[in-house]
């Protein structure tokens, strides 16, 4: 057994985001997936929202000051599952590498980059103001092994209105100097993280090892004792890549598979996202199942630094917890909206040429998977049902302009946007019934 390196402080609170008191509507041609494979829409309908939450979705007017979004399309929020803030400045470049090649090239230079809190600063704020013009919402970032400047991301974040989880990054092996803590300061700065990043309203702490090679057992060890203490959600790296997963098996000889050794360290818990996981085992199948973890499906990295693609109808199937995730820079898009498309064609794509036994996702499957599949992370997430969170977002009127001359239904002009304008930025959006972009009209 590896010794404990750190002590329960007696006073550790972790309150509830405030939420925004008063009532309003907004309006617009309303489209959601109250369950996987199946799309309602409402033209010119209200979203009532009471005290940052859904109290009602109706085609009559409330009596309430409404935001009149007439003629514009109106999604959930999406929840972005896995992404890396700092990577956001090297997104698009570097694609002709595997994962681990890359990682050492290109990622952990850049990320070390990041110890500079002037840099750090202007490449979080350019991350949040891209993020914002996003249907996203909700996110669980990684940031990197600096707590100073993982803080200042989460201040900018919090600042910006989104809700979510950053991670204060944690690597005390086979990394470089330049990006590599002492075991001991891993655990401690992560400590002074969580107590630091706990300010916050609505950004929270989560307990964040990079990968099963970056840290050592008594490193991981630490960490799931940490969650646990703390009561704090965990993220990290499964299987994404064939050689990835082979330097595992050599540096975890004593445990069945890579799923096994987080969950030997008591990382794999139904707070935990699993990023990729494109290579799952039967058992590791099983093991996610049982311990209620959710799969970060991220296709657009997975095809970039060409790790495979993710079986995830099978995972459906079998009942696994499903979100989906752009793992920038890995992924070369932040938009969720790209990532529907992508998770619709890799899953085309891997049943053409496996077996064909897996039936490709739907539209529908694929987008509630980035609204309320991965939303259920973050609680009532990602529909327009009463007692869901307010979180909407409102596409440009420009965004499906060309298709509309179709005269499609709302439907389509969502499927056209995701397939065509997935870049376009949304005019407003609001999380948790607050408005942190556009003005309404
Ligand atoms: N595995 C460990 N670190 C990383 C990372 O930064 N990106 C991706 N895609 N996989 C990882
Ligand atoms: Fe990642």
């Amino acid at each position: 057994m590896v010794g404990r390196l750190y002590r329960l402080p007696e006073t550790a609170s972790y309150g509830e985001p405030e939420v925004l008191m008063g009532s309003f509507a907004v309006k617009g041609d309303l489209i959601w997936t109250p369950e996987p494979g199946r799309f309602e829409s409402l033209a010119d309908g209200y979203i009532t929202v009471e005290d940052g939450r859904i109290a009602a979705v109706s085609p009559r007017r409330p009596d309430l000051p409404v935001d009149d979004y007439s003629g514009r399309l109106i999604i959930p929020g999406l929840s972005d599952l896995h992404l890396h803030a700092p990577q956001y400045v090297f997104m698009g470049l570097y694609m002709d590498e595997e994962l681990l090649q890359w990682l050492e090239r290109h990622t952990f230079p850049i990320e070390a980059a990041f110890r500079d809190e002037g840099f750090a600063r202007e490449a979080y704020q350019v991350f949040s103001d891209d993020l914002l013009r996003t249907p996203t919402t909700r996110i669980s970032a990684f940031g990197t092994i600096f707590a100073d400047t993982t803080l200042l991301l989460m201040d900018i974040l919090d600042k910006a209105g989104f809700s979510g989880y950053v991670g204060k990054v944690n690597m005390d092996r086979n990394s470089p100097d330049i990006l590599r803590e002492a075991t001991e300061e891993s655990v401690s700065e992560t400590l002074r993280f969580i107590e630091e990043g706990s300010r916050f309203a609505s950004v929270r702490p989560i307990i964040t090892p990079r990968f099963i090679p970056s840290c050592s057992d008594r490193l991981l060890s630490e960490l799931g004792r940490i969650a646990a203490d703390y009561g704090l959600p965990i993220q990290s790296h499964l299987d994404e890549n064939l050689s990835e997963i082979e330097w595992v098996a050599s540096l975890c000889p004593d445990s069945a598979s890579y799923a096994d050794a987080y969950d030997s360290f008591s990382l794999l818990t139904e707070r935990t996202i699993m990023a990729h996981c494109v290579w799952l085992g039967d058992d590791e199948v099983r093991l996610m199942k049982e311990r209620g973890a959710f799969v970060a499906h991220s296709p657009s990295s997975n095809i970039n630094i060409a790790s495979g693609i993710a079986p995830v109808r099978r995972y459906l199937d079998e009942g696994l917890k499903v979100g989906l995730a752009t793992d920038v820079a890995g992924g070369s898009s932040l938009s969720l909206l790209r990532m529907v498309s992508d998770a619709v064609q890799s899953s085309k794509v891997h049943w053409r040429i496996a077996d064909g036994s897996l039936e490709p996702l739907s539209l529908s499957e694929a987008f509630y998977l980035a609204s309320k599949g991965g939303g259920s992370f973050f609680g009532k997430v990602g529909s327009f049902e009463a007692g869901y969170d307010a979180d909407i977002a409102v596409i440009a009127r420009d965004a499906d302009r060309a298709s509309r001359l179709l005269q499609p239904g709302i439907e389509e002009r969502l499927e056209s946007v995701i397939y065509r304008s997935a870049e376009m930025p949304v005019e407003a959006k609001y999380i948790r019934g607050r408005k942190v972009r556009g003005s309404g009209s």
